[in-house]
C-alpha cells in the first residue's frame, strides 16, 4: 500500500488499540520505538522520531557523560514529546551515565549489550526511570523481569549490528506467549512493514523497534554515502561477520558488505598465520582482530567512507527506497499496519 490509498478510520483505531499498551508505557502517540544506533541516533533523529509519535532513543555509545548530557539537552531543545536513552552495559561509566539520564528526568532507559548489572538497574530505578532490557532467551527475559526490568525488547538475527543467533520469528513464539502477559515486550529485527508489526502485536507484543528503516530519514545526520548504501542495499547484502577460526572468537555484526568486511576476512587470517608461527601470543593475536573495526561505524556514518567503515544494516535494508522525513516513515508503517487489518473486514 502506498500513502495514496485511503484506510479506513475503523483500521487506523484498531491499531491504536492494539498498540495502546506499548504507547502507554513510552507515553507515545504509537507503540514504535526508534531503535538506538550509535552516531546514528543522535539529537535529530530521535528528536524527529519523537515528534513524529514514535518514542525515539538516544544510542549513549561510548560517550562520556558530558557528551550524552549535552546531547539530552540538544534533544530536548528540538522535542517537548518523550525519548529514551540507550545505556551500553560495558561501559565503564554505566552508574555516571544513568545519573546523566536522571539529573535531565529521561523517563525510559534502554540497557543494551550484555545482561546490565544489578547495582545501575536499581539506581535507574530509584531514580524514576522505567527500565527496558534486551531480552536473548527466555530464561534471561525471567531472569531480567525479576531484577526489575518494566518492559523488554527481543531482537532476532535479522537485526542491524550487533547480534544475537536466534531470529525474531523464533524469539517471538518462545518469548511473547510467556511474557507478554507479565510486562510490554517489543519485536525488532528485520522489521520494515506494518503488516509485520501488526502480525507481532496480534501475537501479543506491544509494539516494535525499528533501526535501519529510520536511518534514510532526512532529518537523520547519516553521511549521504552512508543512506545511498542502505537505498542500494537488499536484503542479502546485510551478512553477519564471519569469524575464520573458532579459537578466536568475533563478536557477530550485520552489515553490508563492502572493501571493509573483505579485509576483515584477510585481517583475520593474515594474524592467525602470524599466531601460528609464533609472532603473536593469543591474547595479543585477539585484540589485533577486535581492534580492526574500531571507530569503523564513525568512519561509514560520519566521515562517508563506505567502503572502508562499517555498513552496519538489518535485512530490513532491502526496504528503505529513498529519503524521507521521520513522520511519513511512521505515518507509511501505521497505515500498512491499518490498512491489513482494513482488508479482513472489508
Ligand atoms: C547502524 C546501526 C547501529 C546500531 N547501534 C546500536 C546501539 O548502539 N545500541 C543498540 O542497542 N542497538 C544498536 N543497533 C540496533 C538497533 O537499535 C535496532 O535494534 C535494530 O536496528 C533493529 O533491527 P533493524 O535494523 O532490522 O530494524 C544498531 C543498528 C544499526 C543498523
Amino acid at each position: 500500500m502506498d500513502m495514496n490509498t485511503p484506510v479506513s478510520p475503523a483500521g487506523f483505531a484498531a491499531v491504536d488499540r492494539l498498540m495502546a499498551r506499548g504507547a502507554a508505557f513510552f507515553g507515545s502517540r504509537y507503540a514504535l520505538l526508534g531503535g538506538a544506533m550509535s552516531w546514528v541516533s543522535e539529537r535529530n533523529l530521535v528528536a524527529a522520531l519523537s515528534n513524529a509519535g514514535a518514542f525515539g532513543v538516544i544510542a549513549c555509545g561510548a560517550m562520556e557523560p558530558h557528551h550524552l548530557d549535552a546531547e539530552i539537552a540538544g534533544t530536548k531543545a528540538l522535542t517537548d514529546k518523550p525519548f529514551g536513552v540507550n545505556l551500553i552495559t560495558m561501559h565503564p561509566r554505566l552508574e555516571q551515565l544513568v545519573d546523566t539520564c536522571l539529573a535531565h528526568k529521561v523517563t525510559h532507559i534502554v540497557f543494551a549489550g550484555g545482561i546490565p548489572p544489578g547495582s545501575a538497574l536499581k539506581r535507574a530505578k530509584e531514580g524514576g526511570a522505567r527500565v527496558v532490557c534486551f531480552a536473548p532467551a527466555l530464561a534471561l527475559a525471567k531472569k531480567l523481569v525479576r531484577s526489575g526490568a518494566d518492559a523488554l525488547v527481543i531482537e532476532g538475527s535479522e537485526a542491524g549490528g550487533h547480534i544475537g543467533p536466534v531470529s525474531l520469528n523464533v524469539l517471538a513464539q518462545e518469548i511473547l506467549p510467556v511474557m507478554g502477559p507479565e510486562v510490554p515486550v517489543f519485536v525488532a529485527g528485520g522489521i520494515g512493514r506494518g503488516e509485520a508489526i501488526l502480525s507481532y502485536l496480534e501475537m501479543g507484543a506491544a509494539g516494535a523497534q525499528l533501526g535501519t528503516r529510520f536511518v534514510c530519514a532526512s532529518e537523520c545526520i547519516a553521511h549521504p554515502n552512508f543512506k545511498r548504501a542502505f537505498i542500494r542495499g537488499a536484503a542479502r547484502d546485510a551478512l553477519p561477520t564471519v569469524q575464520l577460526d573458532e579459537r578466536f572468537p568475533v563478536i557477530p555484526v550485520r552489515a553490508l558488505q563492502n572493501e571493509g568486511t573483505k579485509r576483515f576476512m584477510e585481517h583475520q587470517a593474515k594474524v592467525l598465520a602470524r599466531f601460528q608461527a609464533g609472532e603473536f601470543t593469543k591474547e595479543e593475536a585477539q585484540l589485533d582482530i577486535e581492534h580492526f573495526w574500531a571507530g569503523a561505524l564513525r568512519r561509514a556514518v560520519i566521515d562517508g567512507d563506505v567502503e572502508n567503515g562499517s555498513l552496519m544494516a538489518g535485512q530490513s535494508v532491502g526496504m528503505v527506497s529513498r529519503e524521507q522525513p521521520a513522520a511519513e516513515i511512521v505515518a507509511e508503517l501505521i497505515a500498512q499496519a491499518a490498512a491489513a487489518l482494513a482488508a479482513r473486514t472489508a
